[in-house]
């Protein structure tokens, strides 16, 4: 395990919410090496350490007062350094004093800084076996820019120092797809499409673009969300089983999936697509603004995806992801096939409800598994079905933030839970299909209110809970 962190991006917004946070909880708790050391860097300048800590300090509020003990234990291994990470000289020299040991350098920054913030760092010796370097999402814009950072990567460093943070596969209930998926039977033995109808992946937020309009009138949810935690959640559902659990053979398996996406024509989006933005309105009883911003870029998306495959064909997977929606919910939906001959007389069997399997991974852990069952004694002449659901309600020991868990990974060198460099390209190609295939289409962003389910045209792309909820199921 590596035990010197740098942290680019140390007075970000993701450094507030989650970084610090993490790694304050994972001092805490004993998880970070005994050595363990922090440069943190940003561009701002402070006078000393102790004005950056007392600033951290403000900034963070309960996070650092409700864990005093160890925040302060972890700014006593605290340095700050101010960089430019354009000016790759200036980097080299700023970090020369830091070269000495292998590290951790993470690029929690915009993508357009990834290029020359590796070269600053390749140069000043920080890049050099067995250091490592984290990258936060995106990575790039599209697929030329991707593959762009990720050639200046390969020259800097090997891939199997490379960790590109999807945030998702750091969820405990996200690694349990797999764990449900690959560790069970019953699920192992319908996992195809003779016996899977549709598949649909939920993630809706309540939150609204706040405060990040810039970043987002570039990205849309499309390249926020879809792109990488929709499509590692696709890729985690639908991959072949791995023949082992190490970083590349699931990774392998997830490439395959991405590169199996269908990808998207101009002449199809008005059916498999829905684009959407939000205006006023109200969420959990508070009135909130619209998403105005001259770019006409979605804060909505809804696609159905196929997988050409041999396991997948022409199942739809229906993606549905928004900001400012009705409730703050991920969960994967899966519907399987129905019975294939019908005995009972009540329900008549196009009245039957097929079985699906609900797993909420967002807010709270959940599984839910739809059967059919009687409950009339056996004493009627009829034997009657009527939906039943399975619940498990999954145990929930201490929740932790994605990062945590990513972060110690990235110190022991565990890529299981990183994105590799084809995956990230994979992905990018099917977007681009759509971001194409939407300006070819002049396809229209639609408008809908805040607190609602998306605009109505979307409703179709809705897994049956969510319509039933909304009154619209007949
Ligand atoms: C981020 C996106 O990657 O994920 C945000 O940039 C989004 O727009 C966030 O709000 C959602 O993550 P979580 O963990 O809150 O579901």
């Amino acid at each position: 395990m590596l035990d010197r962190l740098l942290l680019f991006g140390a007075t970000g917004d993701l450094a507030r919410r989650y970084l610090f946070p993490s790694l304050i909880h994972l001092w805490r708790d004993r998880l970070l090496p005994p050595g363990f050391q922090l440069v943190a860097a940003g561009r701002q300048g402070f006078d000393s350490d102790e004005a950056f800590r007392n600033w951290l300090q403000e900034r963070l509020g309960r996070e650092a007062s409700g864990n005093a003990a160890a925040f302060a234990e972890l700014m006593a291994r605290t340095r700050y350094v101010a960089v430019d990470l354009q000016d790759e000289a200036g980097i080299a020299d700023a970090l020369a004093p830091f070269a000495h040991a292998p590290a951790v350098s993470y690029l929690s920054t915009p993508p357009d800084l990834f290029a020359p913030a590796a070269r600053g760092l390749a140069r000043a010796g920080l890049l050099d076996a067995p250091s490592r370097l984290v990258l936060e999402k995106p990575i790039g814009h599209d697929l030329g820019s991707a593959r762009a950072i990720n050639a200046v990567l390969r020259r800097a460093l090997d891939e199997t120092r490379v960790f590109r943070i999807d945030h998702y596969l750091g969820k405990a209930p996200v690694q349990n797809l797999m764990a449900l998926r690959l560790g069970n039977t019953l699920l192992e033995a319908v996992w195809h499409r003779r016996w899977i109808e549709s598949v649909d992946i939920v993630v809706a937020e309540t939150a609204g673009v706040d405060g990040r309009e810039g970043y987002y009138a570039n990205y849309g949810a499309l390249r926020d969300m879809v792109q990488n935690h929709v499509l590692q959640l696709l890729a985690l559902i639908a991959m072949e089983p791995p023949a082992q659990l190490d970083a590349d053979a699931i990774r392998d398996e997830k490439r395959k999936v991405l590169r199996a996406l269908r990808p998207l024509q101009a002449a199809d989006v008005g059916r498999y697509t829905v684009r959407g933005r939000y205006g006023d309105g109200v969420v959990a009883g508070r009135a909130v603004p619209g998403f105005r911003h001259h770019a006409p870029v979605e804060t909505f998306v809804a696609v159905e995806a196929f997988i050409d495959n041999w396991r997948w064909s022409g199942v739809p997977f229906r993606l549905v992801t928004g900001k400012r929606l009705a409730e703050r919910a991920t969960e994967v939906l899966v519907c399987f096939r129905p019975v294939s001959h019908w005995l009972f007389e009540r329900p008549d069997a196009a009245r039957a409800a097929p079985n699906r399997m609900r797993i909420r991974l967002q807010p709270e852990e959940h599984i839910e598994l739809g059967l059919m069952g009687s409950l009339s004694a056996p004493e009627w002449a009829a034997l009657e079905l009527q939906p039943m659901a399975l619940d498990l309600q999954m145990p929930s020991p201490q929740r932790r933030i994605a990062y945590e868990r990513l972060l110690v990974d990235a110190l022991k060198g565990n890529q299981t839970l990183f994105v590799r460099d084809d995956e990230v390209e994979a992905a990018w190609s099917w977007i681009d299909s759509i971001s194409s295939a939407w300006a070819a289409a002049a396809t229209p962003v639609l408008p809908y209110p805040a607190g609602s389910w998306g605009p109505p045209e979307a409703q179709r792309f809705l897994p049956a809970s969510i319509v039933d909820e909304i009154g619209g199921g007949d």
